[in-house]
């Protein structure tokens, strides 16, 4: 396994440096101005200063930022780079594509990488048959799922969960339940097709309240899909009760409706398998997959049972569903290979494992600090603070300023979401554990 880049923090100035704010400067003055408005809020909602560090490079778990700081990212680019940021064998098949093929033709002529990864994709799923559609973004798979819905079922109709995230182009925005405020500006310009049902765990719902919704919007038959995450992520690492998604599958069953399971943030080993969906019992219609399965690289999945993609097949003529960087052979080869390590490596077994030991810590070191829930499975933690999202900003700022990168979620930013490389060092998860009580202690509730 690679283990370069392992290092504590090593700070040769305050957090962010000069070098951070002059660059970070330039960068407000041309960049969307949503970011800094951000930004403001946040330090009016924190009474902290939420400046930014700006990357210089980095090296498996480590970042050294433009002032020469070497942090620890827990954050790992959203969960993408889950075999350390410079992975040699990554490295080394993008320079090796790079110098023999960039782009191939999309839909119309492949290269032999990507029908290589779609074999291999296709193999994911349990039964025979299914068929692949490649991305660049999450959004992307999601989009492919959502189209596959209408196309197969020709119900136009789909329900998602309060506290999902699934992307933010168009399709998928209609379908986020966790932040409202993305999605409201855009109303009118979103197709209104979207259901929201509560997710068990989330605001109190129960299991049995959460599949009640689903059941009523599902007898009217104009719903053709389900979309979930089996464990939401950027909504706050929240872990629905067991049998969850057992019973959603009978439910679309039984109403004639698919079952997509967003796996873009849970898969690819962040939380201990390939796909937590991807089992004979369960058997979704359509799974997604992205970050992680270009570790870093942006390429995405939408993979299906084949009688969920039929209705593609009817939709012939033209090619409805296609973008010029689809499956270029320089994320393909990428992709290939973030399969092998992972499974070269163990990354699933060591993802369950050393997660799971992680999460004790935590819960073992942070009693008594302020701090309402510690959840997820494999590499993805969300620690839910007491104190609300001004609390969790002022305590991720002041880990930031001992050297440690992580990020608020949670569906009121109240949660430290953790998503570091799969192959960090637990020496590394041990000296956080510390810090993050220190902060605890420090900020009060
Ligand atoms: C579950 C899930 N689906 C889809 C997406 C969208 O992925 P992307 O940001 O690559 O479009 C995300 C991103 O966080 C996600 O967590």
């Amino acid at each position: 396994m690679f283990n370069l880049g392992q290092s504590a923090p090593q700070l040769l100035t305050e957090i962010p440096g000069p070098a951070s704010e002059w660059l970070a400067e330039r960068m407000v003055a041309v960049e969307c101005p949503a970011f800094e408005a951000r930004r403001e809020f946040r330090e009016g909602e924190s009474g902290t200063s939420q400046a930014p560090v700006v990357y210089g490079d980095g090296l498996g778990s480590n970042v050294t930022d433009a002032d020469g700081n070497v942090l620890v990212d827990l954050v790992a680019g959203f969960g993408s780079v889950a075999f350390g940021h410079g992975h040699p064998r990554l490295a080394e098949v993008l320079r090796r594509q790079a110098e023999s093929l960039w782009v191939a033709l999309g839909d119309v002529y492949a290269s032999e990488a990507k029908v290589r990864l779609a074999e291999r994709l296709a193999a994911l799923m349990p039964e025979p048959g299914a068929r692949v559609m490649l991305g660049s973004s999450g959004a992307d798979a999601v989009t492919a799922a959502l189209k596959t819905a209408i196309a197969t079922t020709e119900k136009p109709r789909v329900i998602a969960f309060h506290g999902s995230y699934h992307g933010l182009s168009h399709g998928p925005l209609a379908a986020c339940g966790a932040f409202p405020s993305f999605r409201e500006p855009f109303e009118p310009q979103l197709g209104q097709y979207v259901s929201f049902a509560p997710f068990p765990g989330l605001a109190g719902a129960s299991s049995d309240e959460s599949l009640a919704a689903v059941r009523a919007f599902l007898i009217d038959r104009s719903h053709g899909a389900v979309i979930v995450e089996p464990i939401l992520g950027r909504g706050g690492c929240i872990v629905p009760p067991h049998g969850f998604l057992e019973e959603l599958r009978a439910l679309c069953t039984q109403y004639g409706a698919l079952l997509i399971c967003d796996e873009v943030w849970t898969g690819c080993g962040r939380a201990g398998s390939m796909a937590i969906s991807l089992s004979r019992s369960l058997l979704p219609d359509i799974v997604c997959l992205g970050k992680a399965l270009g570790g870093g690289f942006p390429i995405s999945a939408c993979i299906g049972r084949e009688s969920a993609m039929q209705g593609w097949a009817r939709l012939g003529g033209s090619a409805v569903h296609t973008a010029t960087h689809f499956g270029l052979p320089l994320g393909c080869t990428v992709a290939l290979t973030a399969l092998d390590l992972l499974s070269e490596d163990d990354l699933f077994a060591r993802s369950e494992t050393v997660g799971t030991w992680f999460m004790l810590e935590l819960r073992e070191a942070l009693v008594g600090l302020g701090v309402k829930r510690i959840d997820g499975r494999g590499m993805m933690i969300g620690v839910e603070l007491d104190g609300g999202a001004a609390r969790a900003l002022a305590v991720s700022r002041r880990v930031l300023s001992n050297g440690w990168i992580v990020l608020t979620g949670g569906v009121d930013g109240a949660t430290i979401t953790l998503t570091p490389a799969l192959t960090i060092n637990q020496d590394l998860l041990e000296s956080f554990v510390a810090t993050l009580a220190s902060a605890l202690r420090a900020e009060k509730w």
